[in-house]
C-alpha cells in the first residue's frame, strides 16, 4: 500500500522497468487516502505539462501518452497494476479488509498524527503486514518510541521497518 495521489503508478513504473522476475506473481499496488479529491487526481492518472521536469524522455514515451494541452497519461499497462481506495488509517472498520501486504509504503502522513494515533496506524500496519514483510516511512520519520515490533533493516540507501517472521518449533 502506497500511501499519496500517484506514488503508486512509480512503484509500477519501477516494477515494470526492473525486468520479468515477477511476472508470475499476483501483483497488487494499493494507493490509499482519506481525501476524495486526492483520490480522483490519482485515478485520472495525469500530469500537468512541467511536472515531468526529471523524468527521462524514454520514460515519458514508454509509460505516458500525451494529452491535449501538454499533458501526459499514464498508460493502461501501469494503471492495471494500481487501484485506489478510500481509507481512513485510524479506523478499523475501514482497514478491515486489508491484509496480507507485503509491503507499506506511508510516508510523510504520520507526522501529521499525535502519538496515540501514530501507535494505532503502526500497530494497524504491523498487523496487515505478512511476517517478513517491509514498512518503509519518510525520510523524517520513525518508530522510535513508537513500536519496538519491527526490527530496523539498512538497505543500500534507506532504512525500513521488517515484520519479524515468526521463529520457533511451531
Ligand atoms: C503530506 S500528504 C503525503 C502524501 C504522500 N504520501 C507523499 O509522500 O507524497 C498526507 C496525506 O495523508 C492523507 N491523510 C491524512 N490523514 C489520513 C488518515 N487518517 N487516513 C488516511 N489518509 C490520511 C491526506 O489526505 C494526504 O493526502
Amino acid at each position: 500500500m502506497l500511501h499519496g495521489p500517484r506514488k503508486p503508478y512509480t512503484i509500477a513504473i519501477l516494477l515494470l522497468e526492473s525486468g520479468d522476475w515477477w511476472r508470475d506473481w499476483q501483483v497488487e499496488i494499493m494507493g490509499s487516502d482519506i481525501n476524495q479529491r486526492v483520490l480522483h487526481t490519482a485515478r485520472k492518472g495525469v500530469y500537468k505539462k512541467g511536472s515531468h521536469r526529471a523524468t527521462p524522455p524514454h520514460m515519458l514515451k514508454k509509460y505516458f501518452s500525451e494529452e491535449g494541452r501538454g499533458d501526459y497519461r499514464i498508460t493502461d499497462g501501469v494503471r492495471r497494476l494500481v487501484s485506489f481506495s478510500y481509507v481512513n488509517l485510524l479506523d478499523p472498520y475501514k482497514t478491515s479488509l486489508i491484509r496480507d501486504l507485503d509491503i507499506v509504503f506511508c510516508r510523510n502522513v504520520i507526522i501529521y498524527f499525535d502519538r496515540d494515533a501514530k501507535k494505532k496506524v503502526i500497530e494497524t500496519f504491523y498487523g496487515k503486514l505478512r511476517e517478513g514483510g517491509y514498512l518503509l516511512l519518510g525520510h523524517s520519520e520513525s518508530l522510535i518510541n513508537l513500536s519496538t515490533a519491527f526490527t530496523l533493516r539498512t538497505l543500500r540507501h534507506d532504512m525500513v521497518y521488517q515484520k519479524p517472521l515468526r521463529t520457533g518449533s511451531g
